[in-house]
C-alpha cells in the first residue's frame, strides 16, 4: 500500500467518524518551547489547556514532525527518520479511552477491502501505563486482546508529554510483532526492533509542571477536559505494509537512494557503511526540503543550524560514496516529486527551495576545500614528525573550526596512511558539549514562566484589541507583574507588566515593533515602553510606574505615543510595498523571510533565487514603490476566511500559523497580503520610500533597509547638502563630481608615488656621506648618527644596510637613530668581519639604550628599536663607542691570543 494512501485511508476513517479534518500546521509554529513541531498535537495546545475554545470535538490531522534527537542513529535502525508525518485523531472533551482504543483497532486491523490496513490481529501488541487496569479492561473487551498480549509499562515509556510544562498524560502503545527471524520473543518490553511501535494513544487528562510524571513528578494540575492525542507513524506503517526492510525503502524515500546510486555509480545494498550513507541522504534529503518549505534557511542558530547539519551530512555522505560535485538539486528534485501530492508547497516554492539548498552547499563545499588544505598541512606535520597518529585536537581544530566532519577526517585519514586519536578528539568534543550546555541551561534561568500569563488569561480571557482604529481607550488592570510575579499594587518607580482587559498598543509581532505610551489612573502613571505576547492572546504592556501607584482592577486611560505609531505604520506599509517590488522584479520565489517595521525604517528580509540584486533592479524596485505611493492607493484592511484569501491570492508568510479567519491588507491589485499589523489609510501619506543598501545576511538570504516618509526625506536633504558642499569645494558641478574626484583620488596616488621615491632617493643619497664619516675605534669602523628626522623604520633598515655595504670586509658597526616628535627609532648592523670578531647588533643595544630611554633587540646582523628621548643620541653615539673599545679590545685579545 502506498505511504499517500495510507495516509488517505487514515484521514477518510475519522472523518467518517465525525473528526473535522485539518491541515498540518507548518514544521515552524510559533511555539517558544520547540525548535519544530514533532507530534500531531502541537496546534491543538490552546484546546487542550484551555486557553481558546476548540472550534470543533474531534480532529484528524496528518502533521508533518521532525526530530533531530536521534540524527546519529538515522540510517542505522530500521526506523529512525528525522522527518516522518504523524496520523493522529483528537478529541477534545469528547470521546476518551474506550473511543480511542476503537477507532484505532478498527482501522489497524480492518480488512484492506474495506478501508482499513489489514494488520493480523493475533500479532498485535499493545502497552499501558502501569497502573491503568481500565485501559487493560478495554482493550481485552473491545479488541479481544488476551491478556498475554498487554504489557504494563512505567512512566518512562507510556507516560506522555512534549517534555516541557503542559499537557500530558497516561499512554497506550500499539506494536506489531514482525516475526521471531526479528528478534527475541517476549514482546515490547523484551525487543522493540521485532515488535515495532506503529501508534501511541495519549489519554491527555494531566498538566505537567518543571518535572515530568514520566520521572515519577506528579502532575501540578488536571487540564479542563479529559483528551485524546493519538499519533500513528506514516512511515511505519508503510514500512510493514511494503514489505521493505526499513522505512528508508518505503515508497516516497527509497527513490532518493536510487538518485543516490546513479550519481555515485555504488549499488544500494552491496555495502553495509555505504549503505548507512544512502540513508541518510535519503532521509536527510526529505527534512531538508520540508524544513526549508516551511522557510528556515541555514545559519548558526536555532533551527537554521539543525538544517544546516542536515544539508552538511548529505554533502558528506555523497562524498564518502565518491560524489564531489553538487548533488542537492538533484535529490531535492526526488523529493519534490515524491511528496508534491501531499505538499504542493513543495512544488510552488521549489525554485526557492533548491536555491537555498545550492547556495549552502556551495558555501560547504569551499568550507571542504579550505579544510582540505588544513588537513594536508596536518598531515604533512605529523609524517615529518615520525608520527602515525593525527593528534584528537587537529581533528577537533578541523571539525570546529573548519567545520570539518569527522569520519571525514578518519577517512581521509586512512587514505594518508595514519589513524587518528579518536580519545583526544571526544575528550575535546565532551568538553565543548559541557560547555554548550552550560550555556543553555544558563540562558533558561531568567526566563518568565508563562504561567503567571496563563492564568491571567485563565480568569480574563484574550486582550481586546482596539489599536487599529484607536489609540487611546479606557481599561482596567486585570493583571500586574512585578519580578515575574503577581503583585496588587506597584508603586513609583517599580519596573511593572501590565495585562489591561482591553488596549489600543501593538503588542510586537510580524517584524512591527511594539508601541510605547502611558497609562494614566486617577492618581498615577505608567510609562509604557514596551508589549509583548507572551503566550498567544495576551498582550502584555511593560514599563515603569513614574507616579503614584498603580493597583490591580483600577482603571486607565491607555494612550499610545501617536507619532511612533504613525511612523511605525508608515514602515509597515512601504514593507508591503516592497515585498510587491521584489517579487515584481525577481520573481515570485523572492519570499519574505523576515522583516522589521520600526519608526521610519524598515528592513525587508528575503530569499533571493538569483543571489545580490543588482543595483539596477533595485532602483526599478524603488522607483515603482514610489510611483504607488504617488496613485495614493487605498490600504484596506478586513476579516476574510483562509480560503478566500487564497483565492484572492493574498501573500502568506512561510512559518505563520494562521487560523480558519485571516486579516488581509489589501492596496488594491499591487499588494494583498496576510498581515495583523498597523497600516496608514492611504500609500500618499507614506510620502517617499528610499532604499538605503541590499546585502547578503546568510545563505540564499538578502537585506533590504529602506527609510520611510521625513527619515527618508531627510537622509536625502542631508545627502543633497553634502552633495552641493563638496560641489563648492571642488569646484565642480554635481553631475561632474565623479569624474572630478577620481580625477583628484588618481593625482594624488601619483603625487604620493613621486613624493616616495624622493624621499627613498634622499635617504640613500645620504648613506655615502654616512660612510664616508665613519670613525675608527681599535680598528671598528663605527657609524654612528642621526639620519634625517621622520624616516619610518623600513627606510632607516635599508639605509643601514646600505651604509653597512659601504664599508666594505673590514670590521665595521652602523647605528643610525631618527625622530618623530618625542619619539626616537634607531637600527643597528653589522658587517661580517664584525661579527666573525665577536661584535652582535642585538648586544650592543643595551650599552646605549639607557641614553635614549630605549629598548629593542635582534640578531647578530641586525637589530632595531625604539626609545623616548630624543635628545639623548649624542650621549648614546658615546657609549656605543665605548663598548667598541670594549669589545674592540675583546676581539684584539682574541686575534691575537
Ligand atoms: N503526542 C503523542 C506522540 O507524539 C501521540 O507520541
Amino acid at each position: 500500500m502506498e505511504t499517500h494512501e495510507i495516509s488517505r485511508r487514515f484521514t477518510d476513517h475519522f472523518v467518517h467518524a465525525g473528526h473535522t479534518r485539518v491541515p498540518s500546521a507548518s514544521l515552524i509554529l510559533d511555539d517558544p518551547t520547540l525548535l519544530f513541531v514533532n507530534a500531531g498535537m502541537v496546534q491543538f495546545k490552546p484546546y487542550f489547556l484551555g486557553d481558546a475554545p476548540p472550534p470543533y470535538p474531534r480532529a484528524t490531522s496528518i502533521q508533518k514532525c521532525v526530530r533531530t534527537g536521534d540524527i546519529d542513529e538515522v540510517g542505522k535502525t530500521t526506523r529512525h527518520n528525522t522527518f516522518f508525518q504523524m496520523a493522529g485523531n483528537f478529541s477534545f472533551g469528547d470521546y476518551f479511552k474506550a473511543g480511542a482504543i476503537e477507532h484505532a483497532w478498527n482501522l489497524v486491523t480492518g480488512s484492506q477491502d474495506a478501508g482499513g490496513y489489514g494488520f493480523d490481529p493475533d500479532r498485535i501488541w499493545v502497552t499501558v501505563y502501569e497502573t491503568d487496569d481500565e485501559a487493560i479492561r478495554l482493550w481485552q473487551q473491545i479488541a479481544g486482546l488476551p491478556q498475554e498480549r498487554i504489557q504494563r509499562r512505567d512512566g518512562k515509556d507510556n507516560y506522555w508529554d512534549m517534555g516541557v510544562p503542559g499537557p500530558g498524560g497516561p499512554c497506550s502503545e500499539i506494536y506489531y510483532d514482525r516475526g521471531p527471524e526479528h528478534g527475541r520473543d517476549g514482546g515490547p518490553v523484551v525487543d522493540e526492533d521485532r515488535y515495532l511501535e506503529i501508534w501511541n494513544l495519549v489519554f491527555m487528562q494531566d498538566i505537567r509542571g518543571p518535572q515530568s510524571p514520566k520521572y515519577g513528578y506528579p502532575p501540578i494540575g488536571e487540564l479542563p477536559n479529559k483528551n485524546i492525542d493519538t499519533g500513528m507513524g506514516i512511515e511505519r506503517v508503510a514500512y510493514l505494509l511494503q514489505g521493505v526492510a526499513n522505512v528508508y525503502e518505503t515508497d516516497l524515500v527509497r527513490p532518493v537512494i536510487a538518485r543516490a546510486e546513479e550519481l555515485s555509480g555504488r549499488r544500494y545494498g552491496a555495502d553495509h557503511e555505504d549503505d548507512v550513507r544512502f540513508r541518510v541522504i535519503a532521509d536527510h534529503a526529505r527534512s531538508g526540503v520540508m524544513i526549508i518549505g516551511d522557510g528556515v534557511t541555514p545559519s548558526n542558530e536555532a533551527r537554521g543550524y539543525v538544517l544546516r547539519r542536515l544539508l552538511r551530512r548529505i554533502v558528506r555522505s555523497a562524498r564518502l560514496l565518491g560524489v564531489h560535485e553538487p548533488v542537492l538539486g538533484a535529490f531535492a528534485e526526488v523529493v519534490r516529486d515524491e511528496m508534491a501530492p501531499s505538499y504542493p508547497e513543495l512544488a510552488t516554492g521549489f525554485e526557492r527551495i533548491s536555491a537555498v539548498m545550492r547556495a549552502e552547499e556551495e558555501a560547504f563545499l569551499q568550507t571542504l576545500t579550505s579544510g582540505s588544505r588544513i588537513f594536508d598541512l596536518a598531515v604533512e606535520r605529523t609524517k615529518k614528525a615520525g608520527g602515525t597518529q593525527l593528534p584528537g585536537d587537529q581533528a577537533f581544530a578541523l571539525h570546529d573550526t573548519y567545520g570539518f566532519p569527522i569520519d571525514l577526517t578518519l577517512e581521509m585519514a586512512g587514505e594518508a596512511g595514519l589513524s587518528v586519536d579518536g580519545d583526544g578528539f571526544r575528550t575535546l568534543m565532551n568538553e565543548q558539549r559541557n560547555r554548550a550546555k552550560a550555556d543553555a541551561a544558563a540562558r533558561k534561568v531568567g526566563h518568565t514562566d508563562a504561567s503567571v500569563f496563563r492564568a491571567v488569561l485563565d480568569m480574563h480571557g484574550v486582550t481586546d484589541f482596539l489599536g487599529y482604529t484607536t489609540l487611546s481607550a479606557e481599561a482596567t488592570v486585570v493583571g500586574l507583574l512585578v519580578d515575574d510575579q503577581s503583585v496588587a499594587a506597584a508603586s513609583e518607580g517599580s519596573v511593572v507588566q501590565v495585562v489591561l482587559d482591553r488596549t489600543p498598543f501593538y503588542a510586537e509581532a510580524g517584524g512591527q515593533q511594539a508601541d510605547t505610551g502611558v497609562l494614566r489612573g486617577g492618581d498615577f502613571t505608567v510609562r509604557i515602553d514596551d508589549v509583548q505576547s507572551p503566550v498567544a492572546g495576551l498582550r502584555v504592556h511593560r514599563g515603569v510606574v513614574t507616579a503614584g501607584t498603580v493597583t490591580l482592577d483600577a482603571s486607565v486611560v491607555a494612550e499610545v505615543d501617536k507619532g511612533r505609531r504613525a511612523a511605525i505604520s508608515r514602515a509597515h506599509t512601504a514593507t508591503h510595498l516592497v515585498h510587491a517590488g521584489v517579487r515584481n522584479a525577481l520573481g515570485t520565489s523572492a519570499a519574505q523571510a523576515g522583516s522589521l517595521n520600526a519608526p521610519g525604517r524598515l528592513r525587508f528580509d528575503f530569499t533571493s533565487p538569483t543571489g545580490a540584486v543588482a543595483p539596477a533592479a533595485l532602483s526599478d524596485i524603488e522607483d515603482e514603490v514610489n510611483t504607488v505611493l504617488q496613485e495614493n492607493r487605498e490600504v484596506e484592511a478586513y476579516e476574510t476566511s483562509m480560503d478566500e484569501a487564497r483565492k484572492l491570492g493574498a501573500m502568506m508568510l512561510f512559518g505563520e500559523k494562521y487560523g480558519d479567519r485571516v486579516r488581509v491588507v489589501d492596496m488594491g491589485e499591487y499588494s494583498r497580503e496576510l498581515c495583523g499589523g498597523t497600516h496608514v489609510a492611504r500609500t500618499g501619506e507614506l510620502g517617499l520610500v528610499k532604499v538605503l543598501s541590499e546585502a547578503s545576511i546568510g545563505s540564499g538570504v538578502r537585506r533590504v533597509d529602506a527609510l520611510v516618509g521625513l527619515d527618508a526625506f531627510q537622509y536625502m536633504s542631508k545627502e543633497h547638502l553634502l552633495v552641493s558642499q563638496l560641489a563648492d569645494q571642488l569646484k565642480s558641478r554635481p553631475e561632474d563630481l565623479p569624474d572630478r574626484i577620481s580625477g583628484l583620488v588618481e593625482r594624488l596616488r601619483n603625487a604620493e608615488r613621486d613624493l616616495e621615491k624622493h624621499r627613498e632617493e634622499a635617504v640613500l643619497a645620504s648613506a655615502g656621506a654616512l660612510a664616508a664619516g665613519a670613525e675608527d675605534i681599535d680598528g671598528v669602523l663605527l657609524v654612528a648618527a642621526a639620519a634625517p628626522d621622520g624616516v619610518p623604520g623600513n627606510d632607516l633598515r635599508a639605509l643601514a644596510s646600505d651604509v653597512r655595504g659601504r664599508l666594505g670586509t673590514r670590521p665595521g658597526v652602523v647605528a643610525l637613530f631618527s625622530s618623530a616628535g618625542d619619539k626616537l627609532s634607531f637600527v643597528v648592523a653589522t658587517t661580517e668581519a664584525a661579527r666573525r670578531d665577536g661584535l652582535a647588533a642585538g648586544k650592543l643595544v643595551p650599552s646605549f639604550a639607557a641614553a635614549i630611554g630605549g629598548r629593542g633587540g635582534g640578531k647578530a646582523e641586525l637589530a632595531q628599536g625604539g626609545g623616548t628621548n630624543p635628545a639623548g643620541v649624542p650621549q648614546a653615539v658615546t657609549a656605543l663607542r665605548a663598548a667598541l673599545r670594549d669589545g674592540g679590545a675583546a676581539a684584539g685579545a682574541r686575534a691575537s691570543g
